[in-house]
């Protein structure tokens, strides 16, 4: 005869019908589980990436020098102000300074000069020909960097307009090169302008904001 297993409860002793709501109102309140898959991007992030992709590109269009070296070196003469900006107005090296100066006047000066020096007449006076171009070369240097503007005769002819300033956006050795191109272009035969020249200039006249006039040059 076995013996009854006295560690056994007794029938009815244990609730054998749980509370079913009770256990599943614990369940709902549970967040879900985590699952794996391919979850949309949040929206923030999404937005992040694009607004940065715009502004690089914007960045890039505004500052991107369309990727010219000269324009790069030109460029970093812009903080001016700074004494380490300063210094580095000498320090761009140019083996050709007329092939450098080509380079510069096509890229700054053929929208009023013209491609072929001359001008258009009336408005924007040549360079070739030009006695402000061939004459003194610190008067060439001082329009250059500073600008020219109200009445002025060039090549027997009047004009009364204005000529923007460069000493921002040139270096001293590019305004040397471009002087000394400009100086031996075609027909004109003065000499060259060296940077060392354009630098005392650019120093002597620091504290100017304005463009000259051809009487005040004279
Ligand atoms: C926005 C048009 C414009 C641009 C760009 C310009 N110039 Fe001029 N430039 C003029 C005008 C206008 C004059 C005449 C100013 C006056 O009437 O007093 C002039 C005058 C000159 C003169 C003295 C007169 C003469 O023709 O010889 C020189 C030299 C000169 N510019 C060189 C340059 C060079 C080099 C560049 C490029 C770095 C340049 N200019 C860019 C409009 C311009």
């Amino acid at each position: 005869m076995t013996q009854r297993d006295d560690n056994l409860p007794e029938k009815g002793s244990v609730d054998l019908q749980p509370d079913v709501e009770r256990i599943h109102r614990a369940i709902r309140r549970e967040p879900g589980d985590p699952t794996e898959g391919r979850e949309p991007a949040p929206w923030f992030f999404v937005a992040t990436i694009a607004v940065s992709l715009f502004w690089g590109g914007w960045y890039l269009g505004q500052h991107g020098g369309e990727f010219s070296t000269r324009t790069h070196l030109a460029m970093s003469s812009r903080d001016a102000g700074t004494a380490a900006s300063a210094a580095n107005q000498n320090t761009l090296a140019i083996d050709d300074p007329v092939a450098a100066g080509q380079a510069v006047f096509e890229k700054h000066c053929v929208a009023c000069h013209q491609g072929n020096g001359l001008g258009i007449a009336g408005a924007f006076p040549p360079v070739i020909g030009s006695e402000w171009v061939t004459g003194e070369a610190e008067v060439l240097v001082r329009i250059l960097l500073h600008g020219m503007q109200g009445p002025v005769m060039v090549a027997g002819a009047p004009y009364n307009g204005a000529m923007p300033a460069w000493r921002d956006v040139l270096q001293d050795p590019e305004l040397a090169a471009l002087a000394t191109y400009l100086r031996q272009w075609d027909s004109n035969d003065a000499s060259p302008v060296d940077a060392a020249t354009v630098s005392a200039l650019r120093a002597e006249t620091a504290g100017r904001t304005a463009a000259y006039s051809a009487d005040e040059l004279r």
